[in-house]
């Protein structure tokens, strides 16, 4: 028999959410969640029955899809299954984890590297594992959520500082009673926004102020540097990075997480994080996947080259429309709208005319900077990214974005 609840904050909380939702759901202007039915060479779906161009993927250089990648991720369910047996450091250790973590390693250039089973539970627990109650760590305002949450999961104390400013950062580290341990974070390729870290500068701070260092490197990976190991790479400064974060579910088709850096680094979060010891490990196919993934990288550097020709003339191309695409130097590129409203119309209609671009909003961004988030990759032709520019270029003259 169903319970009938007096009315609570979760229950209003759930209801406001639900008004939310229908309220976009009737305007039709709902675009979340919908899913892909079939993948269509390197750069197209099949999102509601149409084919469409897709504008919003993680997968930078087009690796879903890779035959070799696929035919890893068999032979590992051949070989070993669909699942493990428990958690890393009890019977779930595969030797295609061994693997994956040695070639990792060798990618980033560090000693060694751990893996976890998503990017966003390998922030919570290396930042939680790391810094506790008598510790300090200093974030970037826009970073990822998931370093957010680890940050505040730690119970360190919480500073933040104005978005890529490293004056903003060595006013906060100068704050830090001297003795205390203090983590610095930051994205490497902001999620939202496709700018750089200044990495040059945070590590002449941290240097300074005898902090650590960790960068998330989850859209920086396969996307910065010559031949895609990340932002070390990028700024000609390997080994300058204490904790290299990244994940396995964007440039890499997979899904997990990884810290790579110095061997006792990465000993004490494989016998301390609570990720590693009390959730399964990560699936063969993935980890083989994954573990593939990396190499292809390295043996089809021309992926490097053309994500940056596509990257520009996206970046570019939109420019010359019009639009504000803010600070980008990258594949993620943000299409200014304004008002949450105006972003799920510039979705509506560039998704009616089968460009698959999707809408930021607040809370992901602050109010009044709701923008499509449109990502390019190496999978993409030059006319595809023409075809979509000029769809949402009339998609923002048509809800006067641009000037018409
Ligand atoms: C910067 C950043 N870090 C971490 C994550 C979480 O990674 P995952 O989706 O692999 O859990 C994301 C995901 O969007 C991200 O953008």
């Amino acid at each position: 028999m169903e319970f009938e609840r007096e009315q609570d904050a979760v229950s209003r909380r759930i209801q406001a959410m639900r008004q939310r939702v229908s309220e976009a759901k009737e305007a039709n202007l709902y675009y979340f969640n919908q899913p892909v039915s079939e993948l269509r060479g390197g750069a197209r779906v099949i999102v509601r029955g149409r084919e469409m161009g897709m504008f919003a993927s993680y997968s930078y250089l087009g690796l879903i899809g890779h035959p070799r990648i696929n035919s890893a991720a068999k032979a590992a369910v051949d070989r070993y299954g669909t699942g493990t047996h428990g958690v890393r450091s009890l019977a779930g250790t595969l030797a295609i984890h061994t693997e994956l973590e040695e070639t990792i390693a060798d990618f980033k250039k560090a000693e060694a590297s751990v893996t976890f089973t998503s990017g966003y539970v390998t922030n919570l627990t290396v930042v939680s594992t790391l810094v506790g109650r008598e510790d300090y760590v200093i974030s970037d305002k826009l970073n990822h959520a998931s370093i957010v949450d680890g940050c505040v999961m730690s119970g360190a104390k919480f500073l933040r500082f104005r978005h890529n400013d490293m004056d903003a950062l060595e006013i906060r580290l100068k704050q830090i009673p001297d003795g205390a341990a203090k983590l610095v974070i930051a994205d490497a390729v902001f999620s939202m926004d496709g700018d750089i870290i200044d990495l040059p500068k945070m590590v002449e701070l941290c240097r300074k102020y005898n902090a650590w260092l960790m960068i998330d490197e989850a859209h920086s990976v396969g996307v910065l540097g010559d031949t895609g190991r990340g932002i070390e790479e990028h700024f000609d400064m390997i080994g300058s990075v204490d904790i290299k974060m990244g994940t396995l579910s964007k440039t890499i088709p997979s899904v997990g997480g990884y810290v790579a850096g110095k061997r006792d680094l990465v000993e004490y979060l494989r016998h301390a994080g609570r990720a590693y010891i009390f959730s399964a490990a990560l699936p063969p196919a993935q980890a083989a996947a994954a573990n593939e993934a990396f190499k292809v990288i390295l043996d089809e550097p021309w992926r490097m080259e053309k994500l940056r020709i596509n990257a520009n003339q996206f970046i570019q191309g939109l420019k010359n429309r019009g639009f504000d695409t803010m600070l980008t130097e990258t594949a993620i590129v943000p299409v200014l709208c304004g008002d949450d409203e105006v972003a799920y119309q510039m979705t509506q209609y560039s998704q009616q005319r089968d460009v698959f671009v999707l809408p930021v909003i607040s809370p992901a961004v602050p109010v009044g900077l709701a923008r499509l988030r449109a990502t390019v990759t190496a999978a993409h032709e030059s006319h595809e990214i023409e075809t979509a520019m000029n769809i949402i270029e009339q998609a923002g003259k048509a809800v006067g974005v641009i000037q018409g």
